[in-house]
């Protein structure tokens, strides 16, 4: 008999978004009748733009002939890519280097599996709220986390403790949940912080293109030493519609090197390409020539077409939660809006009443940790219609 991975025993039974997706789909079957309006998981819904979807057909088209066909890429991606996000950065006033950008499949995949590259004796540093990915990963690895309380009192935005030691620091800016955003003040306490213990910072970038503020940081290398402390991880799913074609890239600096308990240097730049080239063949071409158009001028601006979209939503969301006098934070440099629940409401009571009495989803704020117990996050990702309908009935709700 195989001896299981235990420490699975201590995950919740099942990960947020499948367990909101089951509580939908058994009100949608005794219901089949009302229209339910989705505004809970952060997935797009406009098309892609026209150049990322060319390039999407050259990638095709290179398939169909000897001459340019492709097989197993570089597991790191290809250079044409790197280069492409390389001058994107460059173009936003960072400088990263080509070669230390590794092209997966999305930035989940990815903050899951750096996990890896780390020992079980380490403290592990998680704001609550957060991603319920970074914490999963890391109790199916048996580690420790400590948490760090995201709350009303600091925005949601919570800050090192220059007292307490961490090897491990995950932070995600625009946040998810939350919508809250380190200013580049704040980002370099933090620095300052994981440098002072050479800890490492995992910063997950994801909703970096909703920024439209431009004294904010819209990548944790914009703060001096970062190269030093932080891996960084972005994804194309948010900023270019690609949540199904699947595009997302890590930066590990070379900088990145520490003394192993043999009084050897190991690089994590190394680790992670050892780890790549192990475990995984490469993000397909097809999808990185789409990718690459996408970070090309004229992509971005047609990426922005639709973030300009989704902020109209968050807007509408945000105008409503206002009128009715309810708290809430992001919905401007970020797609998601996080409010305090009506009437002192736990979350998921609070996610089951809006179901039941408007057809509504949003996301109960417990499943992004104990912080989040009297929040409920709305994304901006849905379309005009629907959103305008959702906040219309929650409107006549409250
Ligand atoms: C979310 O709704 O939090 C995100 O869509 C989840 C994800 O990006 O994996």
């Amino acid at each position: 008999m195989p001896k299981l991975n235990e420490h699975y025993q201590d995950l919740k039974e099942s990960y947020l978004f499948t367990e909101i997706a089951h509580r939908v789909a058994a009100y949608t079957a005794a219901n089949p009748d009302k229209k339910v309006i989705r505004l809970g998981i952060g997935d797009v819904t406009l098309p892609l733009g026209r150049l990322a979807l060319e390039g999407l057909h050259e990638g095709v088209d290179a398939m169909g002939s000897a001459a340019t066909f492709k097989g197993y890429g570089p597991e790191q991606g290809y250079d044409f890519l790197r280069e492409a996000i390389s001058a994107y950065y460059a173009r936003n006033g960072v400088t990263v280097d080509a070669s230390d950008i590794f092209i997966s499949d999305g930035a989940k995949s990815d903050t899951g599996n750096i996990s890896e590259l780390f020992d079980t004796d380490n403290v592990i540093l998680i704001p609550d709220p957060v991603y319920p990915v970074y914490v999963d990963s890391n109790v199916m690895g048996g580690k420790k986390i400590t948490y760090l309380a995201g709350n009303a009192e600091n925005g949601f935005l919570p800050l090192p403790d220059p007292a307490f030691h961490a090897d491990i620091i995950y932070l995600c800016s625009p946040n998810n949940p939350t919508g809250a955003v380190y200013n580049k003040e704040q980002l370099k306490v933090w620095v300052d912080y994981a440098l002072a213990n050479e800890a490492v910072i995992l910063f997950d970038s994801a909703y970096e293109a909703f920024i439209t503020d431009p004294e904010l940081p819209r990548s944790i290398y914009a703060i001096e030493g970062a190269k030093k402390c932080a891996i960084e991880f972005c994804s194309l799913s948010k900023t270019a519609g690609f949540t199904g074609t699947r595009c997302g890239y890590t930066i590990v600096p070379k900088e990145l090197v520490f003394t192993a308990s043999n009084g050897e240097q190991m690089s994590l730049h190394q680790m992670w390409n050892r780890r790549q080239c192990t475990k995984f063949n490469g993000t397909s071409y097809i999808i990185q020539r789409g990718a690459a158009a996408v970070f090309s001028e004229e992509g971005m601006r047609q990426c922005h077409e639709n973030i300009r979209y989704y902020q109209e939503n968050a807007r509408i969301i945000a105008d409503t939660l206002t009128k009715k006098g309810i708290r809430f934070y992001g919905g401007v440099n970020s797609p998601y809006i996080w409010f305090e629940c009506p009437q002192q409401m736990e979350s998921w009571e609070f996610f089951d009443y809006l179901l039941n009495h408007a057809q509504v989803v949003g996301t109960p704020g417990a499943g992004f940790g104990e912080n989040g117990k009297h929040f409920f996050r709305l994304t901006s990702f849905g379309n005009h219609e629907n959103t305008a309908e959702a906040m219309k009935r929650f409107d006549e709700l409250f």
